[in-house]
């Protein structure tokens, strides 16, 4: 059987380096495609020498001719497409976030079919979903309604929509994830990144105010990493999607794992006690069925080992001290 491959974009994001260290910790060859050259994210989570076992390319995803290159240049059979930008970017950016995460996706696609790649996995996002008002129930069903409400989340549902086109027009199957707040160390932007930040902030014994409140679907970014791995690796007949729900907590459940970790921090983290629009969770019944046993450590355990992470990496030097990262 020939050796596996894995083409990631956006690997030196969040969730592209959490995949990059499990692959590479596994001795399986990785090209990263990405635009960022910035490797701050890689080590935090890796050491140098595993980071120079992946082959990176600097690239443009909006660059249709050369992510088409890359992608038959590298040889891989899995492809996981992370290349992204997030909710405040697409916001402040409409026409960049679309030619980002809409043609981005496209470029991805036909890459695939020109490399004869069998299966696409990407990111898609919760944020297809609408204001928790606009469904009678608060753990959402992979085929609840999609009603996007931020240029984001309407680019998730074009990536879902053109994935299922490219399995119509040419038998390119994919797998979908949504993914609802990713929470570990390397995560350090977006709008839903604050509780990382409040992790890191006791991690140097200081406190931090998260931004947002209420109920919300927490993943440890290994874990989801692992999931997009385990679903380019099992072969399916279709686009399919699937809702990741991971831990369904309040933010006092997350400020109290963060005070169970880091005693030292009592009281000093505190929450804006105002909830996002999305429902409270999602339910993943679907992604259990179709992934059988996935990956889903307990917040209590993902926020200590996230704080005990962050610590160690203040204390060698792969973390500046004096306040989280933007
Ligand atoms: N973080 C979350 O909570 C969350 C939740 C749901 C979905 N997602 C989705 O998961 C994916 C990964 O998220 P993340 O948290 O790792 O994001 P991230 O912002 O940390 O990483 C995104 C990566 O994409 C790269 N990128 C941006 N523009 C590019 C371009 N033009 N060409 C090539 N690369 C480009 C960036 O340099 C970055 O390394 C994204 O698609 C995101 O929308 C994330």
């Amino acid at each position: 059987m020939p050796q596996e491959q894995f083409f990631v974009t956006g690997g030196m994001g969040c969730i592209g380096a959490w995949v990059i260290r499990n692959l590479v910790q596994a001795g399986i060859p990785v090209t990263v495609f990405d635009l960022s050259s910035d490797q701050r994210r890689l080590e935090l989570i890796m050491t140098q020498v595993e980071i120079a076992r992946a082959t990176f390319i600097h690239g443009d995803i909006t660059d249709t001719v050369a992510v088409g290159q890359a992608v038959v240049d590298s040889g891989a059979r899995h492809l996981v497409h992370l290349a992204a930008l997030q909710v405040p970017f697409c916001k402040a950016n409409p026409p960049l976030g679309a030619a980002v995460n809409v043609t981005g996706t496209v470029n991805v696609f036909e890459a695939a079919k020109k490399a004869g790649i069998a299966q696409v996995v990407y990111a898609s996002s919760v944020a297809v979903y609408g204001r928790k008002e606009e469904y009678n129930t608060s753990l959402l069903p992979n085929d609840a309604p999609l009603r996007p409400h931020t240029h984001y989340g309407v680019y998730k549902q074009a990536n879902e929509g053109t994935a299922r086109i490219y399995w119509q027009d040419d038998g390119l199957a994919s797998v979908g994830l949504r993914p609802y707040t990713i929470y570990g160390p390397g995560r350090d932007q977006g709008m839903t990144s604050t509780p990382t930040q409040a992790m890191l902030a006791a991690a140097q014994g200081e406190g931090y105010h998260i931004s947002y409140g209420g109920y919300n679907g927490f993943q440890y970014a290994d874990d989801v990493a692992k999931l997009f791995i385990q679903a380019a690796r099992t072969p399916i007949q279709g686009a399919a999607v699937f809702n990741v729900k991971g831990a369904v907590a309040h933010m006092s459940e997350v400020v109290a794992a963060i005070e169970a970790a880091e005693p030292g921090v009592k009281g000093q983290i505190t929450y804006e006690d105002r909830p996002l629009v999305f429902p409270e969770g999602l339910a993943d019944e679907a992604l259990r069925a179709f992934l059988g046993e996935i990956p889903d450590t307990p917040l209590q355990e993902g926020v200590a080992q996230t704080i005990a992470h962050f610590k160690q990496a203040l204390a060698d030097g792969r973390l500046p001290q004096g306040g989280p990262a933007t």
